[in-house]
């Protein structure tokens, strides 16, 4: 029987050096490719240390692992994982916290050993101390070897928002409007019900990662992509230092690709 459905197209590469860009034909391409990039990382190192984002765009990653998990094709029993952000002022248990988010998408569905799951605490009662102890897990933990980021609109990575100056180190932040209305579905729809503050590692934090991953998608982000694979570096877009990292790769979608230089 004939079929008219034709093969995918495969992945264009755009840069040989770092930040490595790729281009997949979908959303759920480039999330299959990264899911079995971190398989294969973790096969190869069983107690990888892995940073990770929240956000819409892992969310296809985070099923495609979760699938992959449930497989039998990759065991995430002995990884370590830090997530990158929380918001100020709610409990781990709250449902709009990046806790439970994860909690729903991942950890529970990869069987992660909750003695190596590291969150910041946005409840702590000393946020600056907690941002220290922050640092000082990750230093314990040997340092992150594969941090995931996703990208906000406006060039954001973990919750490193644009502004004169950024922070090297885990640090609490004041959350811009935009950046408050992208989360206001894990709080009702209601923008104003999103906390102010985070605490977010910061760019050095992420620029100690061993290596990095971008992922983007859609169109909503082909402008910040564009400015961070070739404009200046700058606290304007806080994505664009990751120019000055060794060993980055830029996974994005078409659409997210939009106004790349071909
Ligand atoms: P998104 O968020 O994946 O929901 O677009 C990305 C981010 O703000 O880092």
């Amino acid at each position: 029987m004939s079929t008219d459905r034709k093969p995918a197209p495969p992945p264009r590469r755009l840069t040989d050096e770092s930040p490595r860009v790729t281009v997949f034909h979908s959303d759920r391409a480039a999330a299959r490719a990264l899911a079995r990039r971190i398989a294969d990382a973790v096969a190869a190192t069983p107690s990888l240390v892995l940073g990770l984002p929240t956000g819409r765009t892992p969310l296809a990653l985070y099923n495609e692992l979760a699938s992959l998990a449930a497989r039998g094709a990759a065991d995430f029993s002995q990884v370590t994982t830090f997530n990158l952000d929380e918001f100020v002022g709610i409990p781990a248990e709250h449902p709009g916290s990046y806790r439970t988010f994860m909690e729903q998408h991942f950890f529970s569905l990869l069987h992660l050993a909750p003695e190596r799951i590291h969150f910041l605490n946005g409840a702590a009662p000393d946020p600056a101390a907690e941002c220290e102890r922050y640092e000082q897990e990750i230093a314990r933990a040997g340092g992150i070897d594969l941090q995931i980021l996703g990208i906000g609109t406006n060039g954001h990575i973990g919750f490193n928002e644009p502004g004169p100056e950024l922070d090297a180190r885990t640090h609490r932040v004041t959350l811009r409007p935009e950046t408050r209305r992208s989360n206001a579905a894990l709080f009702g729809g209601d923008e104003s019900g999103v906390p102010a503050e985070a605490l977010s590692m910061g760019m050095g934090t992420i620029l100690r990662a061993r290596a990095i991953v971008l992922l983007a998608t859609g169109a909503s982000k082909a402008s910040c992509v564009e400015r961070v694979i070739h404009g200046r570096v700058t606290t304007a877009v806080p994505a664009s230092f990751l120019q000055l990292h060794a060993d980055v790769d830029v996974m994005v979608d078409e659409a997210a690709a939009a106004k790349l230089a071909r």
